[in-house]
């Protein structure tokens, strides 16, 4: 017997037992990054969208920085079949051509569910069809599923009416269920929980099979809101880690409703948060500033640091922020965010973060090394911008 048919036969009997399967500890050992469509095409995305997706990630350098999920979100579905097996609609042909399109330029193909009967967009959800769900989606040759509460909240109620305890047990068994389905076919597939971060999902996210979870409510392409998500991720970095992520919400970078100042704190405020970096731009219409934006490796290398810690609020003053997250080799990144429309002078005390005088500074945006004078380094930052600096022993 193979090793493959050994290990399938040792594992499908456990499987059927309804005993929990081992994760692979593979998955997401850095916070996942690549593109998704909801942000720009929401309802409207399309096979032809995915593919030039693709493309651009492609001949943008994209996938060279690092971003190699193509993620279908919502409005993907048509009806089930006579078994129950679900279909993708007029707008997505072929599902299994389109993955075997991304996959040959060396990218990974997501898709969107969610646990009730209708997803938030009102298509199709896997309420009652888990395993069905799950089989097909990795004989298309899916690589990872965002799992979308939406109408299973109205189940929950309808369930355990005035019963918050147990709509919550709900909840957790039907993210674990899609979990132990994903399992049993035998093919990696990122899970990704969004459920708005009810209940504190961080705390319980890793034991339903989450390799990431929605932390708060939906982004869009305001500062404001962008802001308010991001400096709101205070105190949850002991709860990330390899395999398993914290998720403020994907980037809106590129989209048009912020400056360039305001993307490069998106940028830099989510990689110290070790989120993951999902694109939500038109790719294949990107100004080089965009480009640039999403593409800087060395702000990158924060967020996909291999220690993969999160990083949290070490100082605020007034309305400037600073915050770090530890990397490997003892190095510390550092945002010096700005969050008035006034331009702020910003101090870094070397020591205030546990480094000498000689502590080595660079800055990540402007990809040049900078030096403390005094054992500190001050720097203006613009409105509802960011200096991002990375300091070495
Ligand atoms: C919810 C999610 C979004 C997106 C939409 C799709 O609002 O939070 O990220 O997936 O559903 O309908």
């Amino acid at each position: 017997m193979s090793l493959f048919r050994t290990a399938v036969a040792a594992i499908l009997p456990l499987a059927l037992a309804g005993v929990a399967l081992a994760q692979d500890p593979t998955l997401a050992a850095t916070p996942p990054m690549g593109w998704n469509s909801w942000n720009h095409f929401a309802g409207r995305v399309n096979d032809a969208d995915v593919r030039a997706a693709a493309d651009a990630i492609v001949s943008s350098g994209m996938r060279d920085a690092g971003y190699i999920y193509v993620n279908i979100d919502d409005t993907w579905q048509g009806e089930r079949d006579a078994q129950g097996f679900i279909q993708p609609n007029s707008k997505f042909p072929d599902m299994k051509a389109l993955a075997d399109y991304v996959h040959s330029k060396g990218l990974k193909l997501g898709i969107y569910s969610g646990p009730g009967p209708k997803t938030c967009a009102g298509f199709a959800g896997s309420y009652g069809h888990e395993e069905q769900d799950a089989q097909t989606y990795a004989k298309w040759g899916i690589d990872y599923l965002k799992y979308d509460l939406c109408s299973y909240a109205q189940i929950m109620r309808q369930q355990a009416p005035h019963d918050r305890q147990k709509q919550m047990e709900m909840m957790k068994d039907a993210y674990a269920k899609m979990h132990q389905a994903l399992l049993a076919t035998g093919r990696p597939i990122v899970f990704s929980l969004c459920q708005y971060g009810w209940d504190d999902v961080w705390t319980w996210g890793t034991s339903v099979g989450g390799n990431l979870w929605r932390t708060t409510d939906d982004i869009n392409d305001t500062y404001e809101r962008m802001a308010d998500i991001g400096f709101n991720q205070l105190g949850l970095a002991q709860y990330a880690g390899p395999g398993h992520w914290n998720d403020p919400d994907m980037l809106e970078v590129g989209n048009g409703g912020m400056s360039d100042d305001e993307y490069k704190t998106h940028m830099s405020l989510w990689s110290i948060l070790a989120a993951p970096l999902l694109a939500g731009n038109d790719l294949s219409k990107m100004t080089p500033e965009t480009l640039a934006i999403l593409t800087n490796k060395e702000v990158i290398a924060v967020d996909q640091d291999p220690l993969g810690k999160q990083g949290d609020r070490a100082f605020a003053v007034g309305l400037t922020e600073i915050w770090t997250k530890p990397l490997s080799g003892g190095a510390l990144a550092a945002g010096l965010f700005n969050r008035d429309t006034e331009a702020h002078s910003v101090t870094l005390k070397l020591k205030d973060i546990g480094f000498s005088n000689h502590a080595k500074l660079r800055d990540l945006w402007t990809h040049q090394d900078v030096t403390a004078s005094d054992g500190s380094y001050t720097v203006t930052v613009p409105p509802h911008g960011v200096v991002m600096l990375k300091v070495s022993r």
